[in-house]
């Protein structure tokens, strides 16, 4: 069914959101209405999806909104927005996105006894039906008023909250760390002598189709390297020079970062 939705901040990630939402009927343009302090953004979701959106946060939006999205940056006045929204008296299912943010965090700024919490960690592949939002609730949320609007933008895991940092490092920035290793491929196809479409396109094609192998065969990816790397062949030789770089290291201390960073934000840092 429908929801009515209230977003709270109206960024990159919101308008990824709303995107998919949209398009997969999970909620309807006349229904959502999204604050954004830039006068710019308002302009520009409301011109692009036909919802209704304003520069100023409105008690009165939660009262017919289902669903409360809170959409704005760890560093922003997260804290405040969520008082006013406690303050309301309106318990609707609050959504959070914020990197870093605890339900602990959120339910002490609500100041409100009992709120549905539902934190969860979506990535921008909202367009592609990929990518896979880590959720975790509190005690008085509910899964069945966040099910179905959370599906519309992507798979979803309902995880304990203790393993949000490791998703957001790991997962939320997952396609941060396939585009560069499409461009440090798609640069090696140049440097070879291909054309940058040629070498786009190659990239591409062994990306999905690597992916569903993977999936397809269920192998570990030894089994199906040992079927691509003969004995003294193309395939071993640039394996050994994969094997004797900082490739896969690189890779690793990227993700670590990424969560180390992830809980930093949460407390402010
Ligand atoms: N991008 C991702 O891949 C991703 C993935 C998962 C989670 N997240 C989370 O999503 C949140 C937003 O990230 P983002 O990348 O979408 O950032 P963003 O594009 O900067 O979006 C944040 C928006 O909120 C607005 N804003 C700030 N304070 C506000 C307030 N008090 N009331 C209303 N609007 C306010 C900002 O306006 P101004 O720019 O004018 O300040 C901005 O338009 C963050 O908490 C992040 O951790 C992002």
């Amino acid at each position: 069914m429908t929801k009515s939705l209230y977003a709270i901040g109206g960024g990159q990630m919101v308008e990824a959101i709303i995107r998919a939402a949209l398009k997969n009927q999970a909620i309807s343009a006349d229904t959502t209405k999204v604050v954004d302090i830039s006068p710019e953004r308002v302009r520009y979701l409301k011109d692009t999806y036909h919802v209704t959106a304003d520069t100023e946060f409105q008690t009165e939006a939660l009262v017919n909104a289902d669903i409360i999205l809170l959409g704005v940056r760890p560093q922003d006045k997260w804290a405040e927005l969520a008082r006013q929204i406690g303050a309301s008296g309106q318990k609707k299912p609050l959504i959070s996105i914020i990197a870093g943010v605890t339900i602990k965090q959120l339910q002490d700024a609500l100041e409100a006894a009992d709120y549905p919490i539902v934190r969860i960690i979506p990535n921008t592949l909202t367009d592609t039906g990929f990518g896979v939002t880590g959720a975790a609730l509190n005690a008085t949320a509910n899964q069945e008023d966040a099910d179905e609007f959370l599906k519309s933008f992507g798979k979803v895991d309902y995880i304990p909250e203790e393993q949000i940092d490791i998703y957001t490092g790991y997962a939320v920035c997952g396609p941060n760390y396939i585009y560069n290793f499409y461009l440090a491929l798609t640069n090696a196809g140049v440097l070879g002598g291909l054309s940058r479409a040629q070498a786009n396109q190659i990239a591409l094609e062994n990306l999905q189709g690597a992916a569903k192998m993977l999936e397809i065969t269920g192998k570990h990816p030894y089994e199906l390297l040992d079927i691509n790397n003969s004995a003294g062949g193309v395939g071993i030789t640039a394996q050994h020079e994969l094997d004797a770089s900082d490739f896969a290291a690189g890779v690793q201390n990227a993700v670590l970062a990424a969560i180390k960073r992830t809980t930093e934000l949460g407390k402010g840092e």
